[in-house]
């Protein structure tokens, strides 16, 4: 038996030594959900941002030249130096780095006007505590932009989706529905405003490298794969060298007041 250790221990413990890889990888650094955040951040100038669950930090990157100041937050110290770094490469001199669990921030009520999160909340240990100090760093009336991975909700789809990610990378807690999401948000003190989907294709050897993803458990992925229904195949759009499509949503939000949640 491996000496006990806390899920946060085990999530910066797999992203840490991959910091540089989620700086680099191309899944991360563009989309139309970071357009989409950018474009949403100028019509708020002045704001002081977060960035929460940062990684490599293309969210600190792409609202950066619209808003104040940036503070990027992740669990991961080695991510967090990483954007320091790359932050000061491009000359991006408003962000600013925190170390924190999205389940108990470091920062006082109110202390941001905007929140945004990309790629993130699907390893948080309790998503509704993480959602739930998102609201709180607030001030009322601040856009909240969530972006993530979604599950589909057909129980078959869902199921091999959280198994191949969970092979994948042994921290994965869960990717969640856009129902979900929007119900998880309605309780923390969001007011939902516009959900868009979008479809990210990940080429399988990328996928697993990133994560560095144990042989045996590649091996499992491809059996999963493999052995799959029609249904599943054709929903991720599973290709003859594993490579297939997640499904992804950015859901724009605004925190209510204390008298809109009553
Ligand atoms: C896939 S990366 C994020 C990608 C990045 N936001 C982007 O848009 O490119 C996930 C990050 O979430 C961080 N993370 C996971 N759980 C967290 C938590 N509970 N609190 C804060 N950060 C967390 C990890 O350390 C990791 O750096």
């Amino acid at each position: 038996m491996s000496a006990p250790r806390s899920h946060e221990a085990h999530v910066a413990g797999q992203f840490g030594p991959q910091a540089a890889a989620y700086v680099a990888s191309t899944v991360h650094a563009a989309g139309a959900d970071l357009d989409r955040m950018a474009a949403r951040m100028r019509a708020v100038p002045g704001a002081r941002a977060l960035d929460l669950g940062c990684g490599g930090g293309h969210v600190a990157f792409a609202v950066a030249p619209a808003v104040a100041t940036v503070t990027a937050c992740d669990l991961s110290p080695e991510m967090l130096a990483a954007v320091a770094s790359e932050a000061a490469r491009r000359g991006l001199s408003n962000i600013e780095t925190q170390a924190g669990a999205a389940e108990a921030l470091p920062f006082p009520d109110a202390a941001f006007d905007a929140v945004l999160t990309r790629f993130s909340a699907h390893h948080w240990r309790d998503v509704r505590a993480g959602l739930a100090e998102a609201r709180r760093v607030v001030r009322p009336g601040a856009p909240a932009l969530f972006a993530d991975i979604v599950a589909p909700e057909e129980s078959l789809l869902d199921t091999h989706l959280q198994a191949v990610e969970l092979l994948r990378d042994p921290s994965h807690v869960r990717d969640y529905s856009v129902p979900a999401w929007c119900a998880m948000l309605a309780g923390a003190g969001f007011a939902v405003e516009r959900v868009d989907r979008f479809r990210l294709r990940m080429e399988f050897s990328t996928w697993i490298a990133r994560m560095r993803t144990p042989e045996a458990h590649v091996a499992a992925i491809r059996s999963l794969q493999l052995g799959a229904p029609d249904a599943v195949i054709g929903h991720f759009g599973i290709e003859p060298d594993g490579s297939f499509w997640l499904d992804s949503v950015l859901i724009e939000a605004r925190a209510s007041s204390v008298s809109e949640q009553v």
